[in-house]
């Protein structure tokens, strides 16, 4: 009798033990919960904003809804890493084919007091004609990139002009505004177009 009251025991502080365990597993539970990313570790990457685009369209995130969208913050007086990012991204569209229609790509500027319409207008010109530049007032820019958690940082120059340190990671989002990675500044070419073949569906 004893036996099997410690037996009932033992199975008793083993199920809680499992259950606990599954419940407290943040990836068990978003994967129960469908939330992917979300208390594992990622902060919640997106949010609402409100900016204009290169042609002077106002957007928000309501626009990149749909469809899968990517998302990169950078500068039109970036000496390197923003028009680097910009030609991959240029070749990376070409080599999608048709596929790149069914991508939302942006290019957002960190750097509003430089960064009019007309300047986002000539800079996006030299790059693939699906990346929207988008610009805002300063605080529109604030909170677009404290949706992305992107860091931004004016750094003043001899001569009284200034470079802007960024974030260089490209963002990418589903359909439904949820964020579900990232390609890094130098990622491999194959790996990153894999990624963007991935998050249209044709990969
Ligand atoms: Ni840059």
């Amino acid at each position: 009798m004893r036996t099997i009251r410690w037996t009932a025991w033992i199975l008793v502080v083993l199920v809680a033990a499992v259950t606990a365990a599954v419940l407290f597993d943040t990836r068990v539970r978003d994967a129960v919960l469908g939330r992917p990313g979300e208390g594992a570790g990622i902060a919640r990457i997106g949010g609402p904003f409100r900016l204009v685009d290169h042609t002077g369209l106002q957007v928000t995130e309501q626009d990149f809804l749909g469809k899968p969208s990517v998302y990169f913050f950078g500068f039109t007086h970036c000496p390197d890493v923003c028009p680097t990012t910009l030609y991959e991204m240029t070749s990376w569209l070409e080599a999608l084919g048709p596929a790149a229609d069914d991508l939302n790509v942006a290019f957002v500027t960190v750097d509003p007091e430089r960064d009019d319409i007309e300047a986002m207008a000539g800079y996006m010109s030299a790059f693939d004609p699906h990346i929207r530049g988008l610009t805002g007032t300063p605080d529109e820019i604030e909170t677009v990139s404290k949706a992305f958690k992107v860091y931004r940082r004016k750094v003043e120059q001899e001569g009284g002009d200034y470079t802007m340190d960024h974030t260089a990671t490209v963002y990418l989002m589903d359909a439904g505004g949820g964020f579900v990675g990232t390609i890094a500044y130098g990622e491999a070419d194959d790996i990153a177009l894999a990624k963007l073949k991935r998050l249209v569906g044709d990969g």
